[in-house]
């Protein structure tokens, strides 16, 4: 009976080359919705950003990114010769703020860090107004490069009173209440900054995604192709101008036409703050990992398979385990699984068999690998709707820096949508490489562009 629960968890997980195709087929013509006037699930954010950087941008910069997990705050010194430097504090979030009822609570949080932050990198004071990129890693719309609305909230995050309001004037209050000389110059998608530092080191990148709490991908597209924008541009603004695109495609297939929904995902997407919402996100992202294989775990302690006679009363409790716990067990090098036997006992109080140790290592395996499987097929949709045969895809995020064989296992993904023969996936023509140093620097960066288009009167 057991060996039934894993063949159908094995099943239900699965996600073959021919699902996969299909997947990225459905995921262009929702790509090329999301840019029409009528639109459709895909935001398809234009970000403002109209220029491709040279590598020659310099001064500097100081950036605030607000992850899913992490508030870094940043100084940016942008060297003009492709080369940058980075100084920056990492703040962790506390869990509460996610859901606080308080929307004031977050603001205050990032101005707080950055105050701290900016009287220890200047303690003389500054003589004027620092300019400063923020990275906001929510959908946001724009209609210029220095405003944000945000949309929805993802990635489990729940505040009221701030969907649909422009998050930048949020902030710039909480700054001005505190006197610190700091100027909002631009609001970027993590994606886009991603996408914008790494090309300002490597002229091949074609992408910036970021495989972390959330998922999601930015790209050039140009203005001849973002149908939405038409009617909305100054008439100086030329056909093949590049426009950066967030496209937030974590929510794609809200539809359910194409992705293989298993029962744990319809769970996972009832009980979320935003049903309906971010349903590729809620497959692969890093958010929702943990609490996959809480579910699968549950189900067969339910089944009576496993964990017989056991306080579960942890284990029942929604988003105990996040994604460090399929990432640990992956992880676990020994053969007996001595460290996954330490966590489940520290952690949820369960005393596990070495046999009940494997299969939960099986199903963490199964739940990692559609991840990395899944996430993919958003890096094919972008290139095949852009025609890219080659190309360099800058990653980011906890999960592909962070989580065992994710890299391998998105690369083989790769080759089995394209049928590459190749066997190194470093030589594959699309290929993702680690980002530059995050997407921080690719605020600065954007700022420094921003600067220098209002510069030139445009
Ligand atoms: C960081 C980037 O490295 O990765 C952030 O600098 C991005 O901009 C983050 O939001 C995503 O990872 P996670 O795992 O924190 O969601
Ligand atoms: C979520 C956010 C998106 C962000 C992504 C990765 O999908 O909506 O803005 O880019 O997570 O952090």
């Amino acid at each position: 009976e057991l060996l039934d629960q894993i063949a159908d968890f094995e099943k239900i997980y699965d996600t073959p080359a021919p699902v996969l195709k299909a997947i990225v087929k459905h995921f262009t013509s929702e790509l090329d919705k999301g840019l029409s006037k009528k639109g459709g699930n895909i935001p398809m954010i234009p970000g403002w950003v109209m220029d491709y950087p040279t590598g020659k941008e310099s001064g500097d910069y100081l950036a605030i990114d607000l992850g899913g997990t992490n508030l870094r705050v940043v100084l940016v010194k942008l060297g003009g010769d492709r080369t940058f430097d980075t100084t920056q504090s990492k703040y962790r979030l506390p869990d509460a703020m996610r859901t606080t009822q308080d929307p004031e609570e977050l603001w205050e949080f990032i101005a707080d860090s950055l105050e701290a932050f900016v009287n220890e990198q200047f303690p003389e004071g500054c003589t004027k107004p620092l300019p400063l990129g923020f990275t906001f890693s929510f959908p946001a719309s724009q209609d210029k490069i220095n405003e944000g609305i945000l949309q929805r909230w993802t990635k489990g995050f729940d505040i009221p009173e701030t969907e649909g309001k422009d998050v930048v004037k949020m902030l710039q209050k909480q700054l001005e209440k505190r006197n610190i000389p700091i100027r909002v110059v631009a609001l970027i998608n993590d994606t886009t900054g991603t996408l914008v530092a790494s090309l300002y080191t490597d002229g091949e990148t074609k992408m910036g995604v970021i495989f972390g709490t959330g998922v999601n991908g930015a790209y050039y597209d140009v203005i001849s192709g973002v149908e939405k924008l038409q009617g909305r541009l100054p008439a100086d603004i030329t056909a093949d101008t590049p426009m950066a695109i967030n496209c937030e495609y974590g929510s794609f297939d809200n539809e359910h036409v194409v992705l293989p929904r298993n029962r744990h995902d319809i769970i996972i997407d009832e009980e979320s703050p935003r049903p309906g919402q971010q349903a590729f996100e809620k497959m692969s992202s890093g958010y929702y990992l943990g609490e996959l294989l809480r579910l699968a775990i549950l189900e067969m302690v339910d089944n009576g398979h496993i964990l017989k006679g056991q306080d579960c009363s942890k284990l029942r409790k929604p988003y105990i385990m996040d994604t460090s716990f399929p990432s640990r067990i992956e992880d676990d090098p020994f053969e007996n699984l001595e460290n996954t036997d330490e966590l489940l006992s520290k952690t949820l109080g369960l005393s596990t068999t070495v046999q009940e140790r494997k299969l939960i290592r099986r199903v963490s395996e199964l739940i990692g690998t559609r991840s990395a499987r899944i996430a993919a097929c958003g890096i094919a949709g972008i290139c095949q709707k852009r025609g890219y045969d080659t190309a360099h895809i800058a990653a980011d995020g906890s999960v592909y820096n962070l989580y065992p064989g994710f890299k391998e296992r998105a690369a083989a993904a790769l080759r089995d949508i394209y049928d590459w023969k190749e066997d190194k996936p470093e030589n594959y023509p699309i290929v993702i490489v680690p980002a530059e140093d995050g997407s921080g620097a690719g605020a600065a960066i954007i700022a420094a562009l921003t600067e220098k288009r209002l510069a030139a009167g445009k």
